[in-house]
């Protein structure tokens, strides 16, 4: 009998360290901020969390405000809940430019694309932390349980005093 529970203990911590091991390997690079320093290779990967991702355009034709609730996904960058939106919302479509190491900017949404002629971008904003535009973009944003992100199509004069990750000029000049 000893024998028997013995065996399964030593299964028991078998698996756990199998469990564990992964967790780790899929957790390696450096959170601050909600940013992500370096993604694993596999992707980072966390705890199941639902968010809310909000896109509204109040600047330019077609007008827009749309809102979807991603329920218990794995925890992931803000580009990968951008896209389960999508999945989820058939009348929201989003395009996006690769920049090397930056990662993903998401140009499009719905058909309205920021332009820098006309000094407009998609600024994206976390409500529940009261509003605070995210410091780093969509590729290295990690949401937390619960949060309410928007996607504000706005003007560079209106956020001028407060750059933000999104900001054109940050991205393509660099910030001061
Ligand atoms: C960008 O904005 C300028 C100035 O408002 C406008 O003339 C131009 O057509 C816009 N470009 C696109 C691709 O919409
Ligand atoms: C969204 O953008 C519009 C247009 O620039 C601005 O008036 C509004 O204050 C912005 N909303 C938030 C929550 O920043």
């Amino acid at each position: 009998m000893n024998h028997v529970i013995a065996t399964i203990s030593v299964l028991v911590l078998m698996a756990l360290k199998v469990i564990t091991a992964s967790t780790e390997t899929c957790k390696l690079g450096k959170i601050s901020n909600q940013c992500i320093d370096n993604e694993p290779p596999c992707g980072y990967c966390g705890e199941y969390i639902s968010i809310t991702i909000i896109v509204t355009n109040t600047l330019v034709e077609p007008k827009f405000l749309s809102e979807v609730r991603v329920e218990k996904e794995p925890q992931q960058t803000l580009f990968y809940f951008l896209q389960l939106a999508v999945n989820q919302n058939s009348n929201l479509k989003f395009s996006s430019t690769y920049y090397a190491k930056l990662g993903f900017m998401v140009d499009t949404i719905n058909k309205v694309t920021a332009n820098v002629t006309a000094q407009t971008y998609w600024r994206i904003i976390s409500v529940t932390s009261g509003n605070k535009p995210l410091e780093c973009g969509v590729s290295s944003y990690i949401p937390v349980q619960g949060e309410v992100i928007l996607f504000n199509f706005t003007t560079w004069s209106d956020t001028q005093n407060e750059k933000d990750a999104a900001f054109p000029q940050c991205i393509f000049g660099g910030c001061s």
